[in-house]
């Protein structure tokens, strides 16, 4: 096993993200997410450690959702009317029963305006939710889409893939058989990153305030995110369960940081639904012409975070966040 040396190496300037550069891929990624501006930084993230890796088809994207994030890590690029809070529903149910306002049917006219084809595309995407896969269909991004429960045996053959993406393992209650079926999918040679965080995620955030701030404050910025996040786990659980898998671990990259972690505990997430329905009842010119200016007050202040190794704390602890280079044994 390999460790991604020293953590200044994963810098901008060290990752071949010329094309786009830093700034452009954080625009490209507010652009869609951008009223939840900490979601945006996040993916530049994922995206700058994922481009150290050569991805070679076939290939499947597990989890795809509806499939933007994976779309504008390949070259795609949107334009400004386009976004993922045009297909949100259940805005009332957010906050009272921490429903998931993007888990909403995309309407009959949900066509993503797209200004850049990516330089590539994915094979197959799978997603539990039906919602998500509609919207990933709409890009013409993944040759095939199919709807599949991870709890369940991935329904390829043996060898199939010769490289596998996925982000949401966390999900995944039967999270060892999940890796033991794409250490199976995938042929010998090939490469499998997973991007996973790390139950330090659980502790940077405002929890060790909880007598000054109260169990309801706590629950307002969770909203739910941990207890949907079944299969959590320190690093050494993580590699221990890759090994298990039949999975070697060929690069560990640390992807988020403690303060990554604290700025994103906070964010914009509590008060997401509203700013969804505020910005839904705006005429078309205004909604543009704010968006407009939050993007680019946004890129400014996020451009500094945008990196793999920022962290404000004078000591190292733990990421939040790993990318792991896998190939089966
Ligand atoms: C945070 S989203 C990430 C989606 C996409 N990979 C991206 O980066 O935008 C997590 C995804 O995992 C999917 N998911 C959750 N549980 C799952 C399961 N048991 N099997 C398959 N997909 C699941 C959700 O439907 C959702 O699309």
């Amino acid at each position: 096993m390999s460790s991604a040396g020293s953590l200044s190496s994963a810098s901008c300037s060290a990752v071949a993200c010329s094309e786009p550069n830093c700034d452009e891929l954080l625009q490209r990624y507010l652009n869609i997410y951008w009223l939840r501006p900490e979601n945006a930084f996040w993916t530049v993230l994922r995206s700058l450690a994922w481009r150290r890796v050569a991805m070679t088809p076939p290939m499947v994207d597990l989890s795809c959702g509806d499939g933007v994030f994976s779309f504008v890590h390949a070259g795609g690029a949107f334009g400004l009317s386009f976004d993922l809070f045009q297909a949100v529903g259940n805005l009332e149910q957010v906050t009272r029963d921490n429903a998931d306002m993007f888990d909403h049917a995309a309407a009959a006219g949900y066509q993503p305006k797209v200004t850049r084809r990516p330089e590539w595309t994915i094979d197959v995407g799978t997603d539990l939710k039906a919602s998500a896969l509609s919207k990933a269909s709409a890009l013409n991004f993944y040759g095939r889409l199919v709807r599949h429960d991870n709890n369940e045996p991935l329904p390829f053959s043996d060898d199939e893939f010769q490289s596998v993406y996925c982000n949401s393992a966390k999900w995944v209650r039967n999270i060892e058989p999940f890796l033991s079926e794409v250490a199976r999918i995938v042929r010998p040679g090939g490469a499998i990153v997973f991007h996973v965080k790390l139950d330090t995620i659980a502790r940077y955030t405002l929890s060790p305030f909880r007598r000054q701030l109260g169990e309801r404050v706590l629950e307002l910025l969770d909203r739910g995110r941990l207890a949907t996040w079944p299969s959590l786990a320190s690093r050494a659980e993580w590699e221990r369960r890759f090994q298990a898998a039949g999975l070697e671990i060929v690069e560990a990259t640390p992807l988020a940081t403690r303060t990554h972690a604290h700025i994103w505990d906070i964010g914009l997430r509590p008060i997401a639904p509203l700013l969804a329905r505020m910005v839904g009842e705006l005429t078309p010119e205004t909604r543009l012409a704010i968006k407009r200016d939050w993007i680019a007050l946004f890129s400014e202040l996020l451009k500094p975070v945008c990196r793999l190794d920022f962290d404000l704390f004078a000591d190292q602890r733990e990421p939040a966040e790993m990318q792991y280079v896998l190939r089966p044994r």
